[in-house]
Order: structure tokens, then sequence, then C-alpha cells
């Protein structure tokens, strides 16, 4: 099935697909998430958020980016009807061989407690957990 995707950088164009895309994947935009915030962060991660398009439509996407130390995955998603075909491995492969050639050694993800069970899909592709407390505040 994926053998007719094509992966490549996110545009500013493709974010209205996006956003539908995500929300089907049930990732809800954040208030930081604005398409003037969004399309910067296109720029911002320099190739490295991806998009997947099948006959032009998007069906999956990867945020990657690199914050000079570590690497990280955000919005992982593969629209529901294109999942099981290993898109999801195929995006992660990208987006990793992507941050390892800029000199990326590390990558982080966070899953949101209610998504408790993805821990499954990151597990296969090598990703250990790691017993931090996560800390934040809105500025
Ligand atoms: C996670 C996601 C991107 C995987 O996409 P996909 O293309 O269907 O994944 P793949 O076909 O590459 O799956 C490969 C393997 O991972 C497993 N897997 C896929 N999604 C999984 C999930 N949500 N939970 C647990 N295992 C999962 C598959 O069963 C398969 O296992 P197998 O090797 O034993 O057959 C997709 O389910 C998705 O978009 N989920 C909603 C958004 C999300 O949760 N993103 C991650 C936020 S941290």
């Amino acid at each position: 099935m994926t053998d007719t995707i094509v992966i490549r950088p996110a545009v500013a164009a493709d974010l209205p697909a996006l956003r539908g895309l995500w929300e089907r994947c049930g990732l809800h935009p954040s208030a930081s998430d604005t398409d003037q915030r969004l399309a910067a962060l296109i720029e911002f991660c320099g190739g490295l958020f991806l998009a997947a398009l099948r006959d032009g439509e998007i069906v999956g996407s990867v945020m990657a980016s690199w914050d000079g130390r570590r690497g990280w995955i955000n919005r992982l998603a593969v629209d529901p009807a294109a999942r099981g075909g290993r898109l999801g491995d195929r995006l992660m492969t990208e987006a990793e061989g992507r941050l390892a050639a800029i000199g990326c050694d590390k990558v982080n993800l966070l899953i949101e407690p209610d998504n408790a069970g993805v821990e499954r899909f990151y597990r296969r592709l090598g990703y250990g957990r790691d017993e931090l407390i996560f800390m934040e505040k809105w500025l």
C-alpha cells in the first residue's frame, strides 16, 4: 500500500490538510498552533517537518525538529484509512535519517497518558521509556 506514497518536507500550503489529518488522528491543536506559528515552525525545522502524500493527498506527518542538542518527534500521524501499511515506520525512519544527517545522536518524544498504547509502536523502533518528570509553563 505504501509504495505509492511520497514523503517530503511540509510546506505552509499543507497546513489546512495537516490540520484535518491531525484531527482525524486525535491530535488536537494547542493554543500555540496558529497558522502563522506553524508556518514559522516549518521554516525552523529546516526540512525535518515531513508530510506523506498518496495521490497528492496528505495521509501522514511527522514534525521532527532539532534544538541543537536533541532531536524531537511530534505530531506523528497516519490517516486512519492509511494505517497498517508501515507508513508510521517509514515516517519515523525518514525523520531519524534526516536528524542523524545533521549530527543528532538522541531523539526524544512524549506520549500523552490517554494514548499510552502507542508505546508499543515506538518500542518496536528501539525507543525506551525514561522515567522523567515532565514540567511545563506557559509564558
Ligand atoms: C501511531 C501511528 C502513526 C502508526 O501508524 P501506522 O502506519 O498504522 O503504523 P505501522 O503500520 O508502521 O505499524 C507498525 C506496527 O506498530 C503497531 N501499531 C501501530 N499503531 C499502534 C498504536 N497506536 N498502538 C500500538 N501499536 C501500534 C502495529 O500494530 C504494527 O505492529 P506489528 O509490527 O506487530 O504488526 C498511527 O496509529 C496514528 O496516527 N495514531 C494516532 C496518532 C498518534 O497516536 N500518534 C503518536 C503520538 S505520540
